[in-house]
Order: C-alpha cells, then structure tokens, then sequence
C-alpha cells in the first residue's frame, strides 16, 4: 500500500488535499496509518489530538501513556467500533471510514484483537471458543478444525482443548483468547492490557507468545501499563499523553530515559 503526497497539492485538484494541514506521509508495506488523526467523543472530550503513527508490516509496539491517554480510542478507531473526527485511519490499506457496511467484517478479519477480560465464552470450551469466532463468519465447517487444532498447537493448549474457561488459569484463558485472535490469519493483533489480571510470571509467558507470534510475520501492537516489560524488551514504544503523540521510539523504554 502507498500513499503519496501529491508534490503540489492544490494541484491535485480535490479540495480535500488542499484543506490538509499536513501531507500524507509515503508509506510503503504500513499495516497501520494514522494521518492528523483527532477524535472527540460525542460529549465533547478530545480522546485524541493531530495523531500520526505509521506501522510497518512485522512491527512489535508497545502503546504506552497514563490512564485516559487514549490508548484504547486508537485501537477502537482500527477496528472501526468508533470513527475519527478527523484525519485517516488506514488498515492494511483501507481507509476505514470509507469501507461499506459489507465491507467491515472482511477488514476487522484482518485484526485479532486480546483484551485485559479475555471475554471468552463460559459455557463453551476452549476449542469451541475458537472455533466460533470462525463459525459466525461462515467458515465452511470442514476447515474448521484443522485450524482451530493449529492455533490451539500455537498456543500450547492441546491438552485442555475441552476445558471451560472456568477451569483454566488466567494464563490459559489468556492464551484461548490469543488463539481466537489468531484463528483467521490476522496481519495484525492489537492485544489491550492482555497482562492486566495476570500475575508477573504469567504476564512474561504471554508476551513471549505475542513476541513468538510477531516472529511468525503477524503485526503485534498492544498497549500496557507494564512499564518493566516495556523496559525490558527495548522495542518500539509510542506513548501518548493526553490525546497525543510525545515520544515514539525504537528500543524506547517504558518512561522517557533523559
Ligand atoms: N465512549 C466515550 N465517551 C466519552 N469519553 C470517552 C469514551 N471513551 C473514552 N473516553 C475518554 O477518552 C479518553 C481516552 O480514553 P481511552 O480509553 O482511550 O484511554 P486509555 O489510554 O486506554 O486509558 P487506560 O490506560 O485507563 O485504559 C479518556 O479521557 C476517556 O475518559
Ligand atoms: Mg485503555
């Protein structure tokens, strides 16, 4: 995917390029681009203000920031649950704004998404849980074990495939929500605080699958308040304050080290 900025925008002709404050930026192989992105929720409050974030197809990103920050508004505004005031939000090439209503299931597939709740299916076992996120988009029911039998192997959850979520650790239920994600070959997993309800030990086993996962070619950014994992793995840490950008960093810290 490209997006090029016209060398002289007025020439161009749309009205839309001439009103931007900012050229697009020139982005090659991007799953993720926010361009001059702000978003303000219905009650007035700016959750984010003139975003630019650019990630590149294999990134692993750390989203870091206080509370309210607007960590999650971004990841909200890549699966489309919410709509930028203003600025682009392209995924995996589309802009998301732009997509028809037919077209927002085939864009979210490209995203698996890990919450801090893990939000899995009480009544149904870990294998069922997987495979229902491929049930409702109509996956022939052929193909459905196989896959479901490979991120479950990915995972390391064969052996408690038939298990509730109430018979699991936080950990299992963690990596049962990480198998969803991954079912449908997502380019990229936007994981929310997925080690907030876990303990210290069970919180390394999970990102070590995350970083496992972003090894095997599939974009990783998730947002965290783990400032010793951030540290620790010196990979790139964009992190917000209120509504905005302040430091984007390759091999960054959790806090600024100046
Ligand atoms: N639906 C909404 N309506 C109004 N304001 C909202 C809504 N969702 C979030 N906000 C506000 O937008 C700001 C950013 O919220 P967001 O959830 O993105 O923060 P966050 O960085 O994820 O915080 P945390 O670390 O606590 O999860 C906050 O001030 C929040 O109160
Ligand atoms: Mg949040």
């Amino acid at each position: 995917m490209t997006l090029v900025a016209p060398a002289n925008p007025a020439r161009r002709g749309g009205r839309r390029w001439f009103r931007r404050r900012r050229p697009a930026p020139i982005v090659d192989q991007a799953v993720v681009v926010l361009h001059d992105v702000t978003k303000r929720y219905p009650n007035g409050k700016m959750a984010l203000v003139d975003v630019d974030l650019v990630i590149p197809k294999g990134d692993f990103v750390f989203l870091v920031g206080p509370s309210g920050a607007g960590k999650s508004t971004i990841m909200r505004l890549l699966i489309r649950d919410e709509l930028a005031t203003g600025g682009q939000v392209v995924v995996d090439g589309q802009d998301v704004a732009r997509l028809s209503r037919r077209q927002i299931p085939r864009v979210r597939r490209t995203i698996g998404i890990v919450f801090q709740d893990f939000k899995l299916l009480p009544t149904k076992t870990v294998q069922e849980n997987v495979a229902f996120a491929l049930e409702v988009t109509g996956t022939q029911h052929r193909l459905i074990r196989p896959q479901v039998d490979r991120v479950l192997a990915l995972v390391g959850l064969s052996s408690v495939a038939n298990h509730v979520p109430r018979q699991l650790s936080g950990g299992e239920q963690q990596r049962t929500a990480i198998a969803r994600a991954l079912v449908h070959d997502p380019k990229l997993i936007i994981a929310d605080e997925p080690t907030g309800n876990l303990d210290p030990l069970i919180s390394w086993e999970i990102i070590q699958l995350l970083l496992r996962i972003n090894e095997l070619g599939v974009t990783v950014m998730m947002a965290t308040h783990d400032a010793d994992v951030v540290t620790a793995l010196r990979r790139r840490v964009v992190a917000l304050e209120e509504g905005r950008i302040i430091r984007d960093e390759i091999g960054g810290a959790y806090h600024r080290e100046d």
